[in-house]
């Protein structure tokens, strides 16, 4: 405990977050130091200032601070506000307001923060992401169409001086094989392009399904863990297509944990959640199949970009796999999301549920 009151102001100065206490008709109090630099207002000034005058344009919703704090004693948060301040410079706030009583009287303590420096970060970030994507995306690409062209290339100069028939047939076959890979590549990245075909299907026979698949090439001995909940019913997919998006996953997971000494632990997990919004709908029940592995977590230079095209670390690998899943995962209304940290790799996806069968 600090013993002296001065202390406890000392340390209020010193925080980098604003804070301001305000009354009911956001007449400042007081306010600390980052607050003044901020706001661009001496401290000596702010006390008799309101806090509707230090801005020249904002976003504030201040008449629900008013409602839910300081009538309602409720705690209010604005994650993003935009403000213009009097001498012109602009940022984007985040706020906090917090009823508090002091000397009898009834006050807001506001919290805020200028979230430009990490808006501009993440803005940089993302862009310089974006950039190595499309580079890489580039460069799989060159190489995936150099290597059936040089293969056509060959055979057509093969061609030209053959006589033998048997010969001939046989450079004539080796440039359709590489014609045809070459629209296999294309119709890959082109994705999906036939529209799911939906019927009621019980996730749990598709999750076993995939289980049986997925254990034909097993083997490192992985341990998967069935955590079902049975309750859940029907879901009105095309389970030809989720089977595809959740082998995948559960692949890239065996793959993953072929490089750990240890025993390596796949568990499928599936859960409904009430009040989802996907693709910008609400919905009252969405179901989440989790699919959690105990790898090395996913490489930090992808995972910004995982599921880009052609996105990969592995000799051979195409970096299409959670590409197609997410267009996939897409024409169901349903959202694809990862989390991972060293030890743990949770791919998480939510499909709409209707608790009722139409
Ligand atoms: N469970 C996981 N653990 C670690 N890395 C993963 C996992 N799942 C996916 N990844 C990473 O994501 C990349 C992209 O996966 P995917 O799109 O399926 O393409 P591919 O399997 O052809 O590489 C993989 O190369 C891998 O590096
Ligand atoms: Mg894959």
């Amino acid at each position: 405990m600090l013993k002296d009151l001065s202390s406890y102001i000392k340390l209020l100065e010193n925080l980098t977050s604003c804070v301001l206490l305000v009354d009911g008709d956001f007449k400042l109090h007081y306010a600390n130091t980052s607050a003044s630099e901020l706001f661009g207002i001496s401290t000596k000034r702010i006390v008799t200032t309101n806090f509707k005058q230090l801005f020249h344009y904002h976003s504030i919703d201040l008449h629900k601070i008013l409602e839910n704090t300081f009538l309602s004693g409720n705690d209010c948060v604005q994650h993003r506000a935009n403000v213009v301040f009097n001498d012109g410079r602009h940022a984007t706030i985040s706020l906090s307001a917090r009823r508090v009583e002091l000397d009898n009287q009834l006050l807001m303590l506001l919290e805020c923060r200028s979230l430009n420096q990490e808006l501009k970060h993440d803005q940089a970030s993302h862009q310089m992401h974006q950039q190595s994507a499309a580079r890489n995306l580039i460069r799989g690409l060159a190489h995936e169409i150099k290597n059936p062209l040089g293969g056509i290339r060959g055979a057509a100069q093969l061609l030209q001086y053959e006589s033998d028939q048997q010969e001939r047939e046989q450079c004539a076959n080796l440039i359709i094989e590489q014609a045809d890979r070459l629209t296999e590549l294309v119709d890959r990245l082109l994705g999906p392009n036939q529209l799911p075909n939906k019927e009621w299907i019980n996730i749990h026979q598709t999750l076993e399904s995939v289980i049986k698949l997925s254990l034909l090439d097993n083997q490192h001995k992985i341990k998967l863990v069935k955590d079902y909940d049975p309750s859940i019913p029907d879901v009105f997919i095309d389970n030809g297509k989720i089977q595809q998006v959740l082998l995948n996953i559960v692949k890239n997971a065996q793959h993953a944990l072929n490089k750990l000494a240890e025993l390596g632990t796949i568990t499928l997990k599936t859960r409904v959640k009430h009040h989802v919004r996907l693709h910008n709908k609400a919905f009252k029940n969405a179901l989440i199949i989790q699919v959690i592995d105990n790898g090395p977590g996913i490489d930090e230079a992808l995972k910004e970009t995982l599921f880009f095209p052609m996105v990969t670390n592995k000799d051979g690998g195409s970096g299409l796999g959670l590409a197609i899943a997410q267009t996939l995962i897409d024409q169901h209304q349903g959202y694809i999301e990862c989390d991972s940290w060293p030890g743990h790799t949770e791919f998480n996806i939510y499909l709409p549920l209707s608790m009722e069968k139409p």
